[in-house]
């Protein structure tokens, strides 16, 4: 996806923001467009305040000076606007390609509504193509992660099941975790996996993002389409 369409994108989610809005803010090269946008319009006089989905994001806002509050100061959220890796158009996501999806889940789900920002490449008609992030706890990692094979079987599905690394080294999330990425190719029925995966104790939580998202906002060559739910 080209710079100009995450820009696009994130320029389009911006007519959601509301002066005194409530934000969460979420977490990838898209969501970093919103978030230079949300800067430049708080310098303008825009009044708002974030929950950061990352300490990547964090860093972001606070370099251009997008005010940022927690969970705990401010527990209910007005907006959410977030990237996303796939998107259905029950607007059931995949995401976590960043690493960030269990802080970006709860905070979507901690917001009355959810925008998503993606460029038109990432609407598909099947959920799966894209690897699914699954958070793991480092203890007992082996066996969470036959579990996790062995719930996919029963679901008929099958494919890789890889921990994902950065510098030879596991990928370490902001909450301490391990990443899986699951490639199934196709996840037909997202529900049935999710509830799947959330049984292994071991799983933190996995990168299905079903019911959160109100708007998905694609940006394309043909300009912007709006898909709501
Ligand atoms: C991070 C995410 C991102 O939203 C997702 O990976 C999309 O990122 P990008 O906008 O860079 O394509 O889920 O955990």
């Amino acid at each position: 996806m080209s710079r100009e369409l995450k820009i696009k994108a994130a320029q389009a989610a911006f007519e959601f923001v509301k002066d005194g809005m409530k934000l969460g803010i979420g977490t990838g090269s898209t969501a970093d467009e919103f978030i230079r946008i949300l800067g430049k319009q708080v310098g303008k006089g825009l009044t708002v305040t974030g929950v950061p989905t990352s300490e990547r994001s964090a860093a972001l806002c606070r370099e251009v000076g997008v005010p940022l509050t927690t969970l705990d100061e401010t527990p209910e959220l007005d907006l959410t606007v977030d990237g996303a890796d796939e998107a259905d158009r029950d607007l059931t996501l995949i995401k976590g390609g960043g690493g960030a999806l269990l802080r970006e889940k709860i905070v979507a789900a901690a917001s009355a509504d959810m925008v998503v920002i993606a460029d038109d490449s990432k609407l598909v008609d099947v959920l799966g193509a894209f690897p699914l992030p699954v958070e793991v706890t480092p203890f007992g990692l082996g066996a969470t992660h036959r579990a996790i094979e062995k719930a996919a079987e029963s679901l008929g599905l099958s494919g890789p099941v890889e921990l994902r690394k950065g510098d030879g080294k596991p990928y370490l999330t902001d909450g301490g975790h391990f990443i899986v990425d699951a490639s199934f190719g196709r996840i037909p029925d997202a529900k049935a996996l999710s509830s799947a995966l959330l049984e292994i104790p071991g799983v933190v939580q996995h990168g299905l993002f079903i019911g959160l998202a109100s708007t998905l906002v694609l940006a394309g060559e043909g300009g912007i389409t709006l898909l709501r739910r």
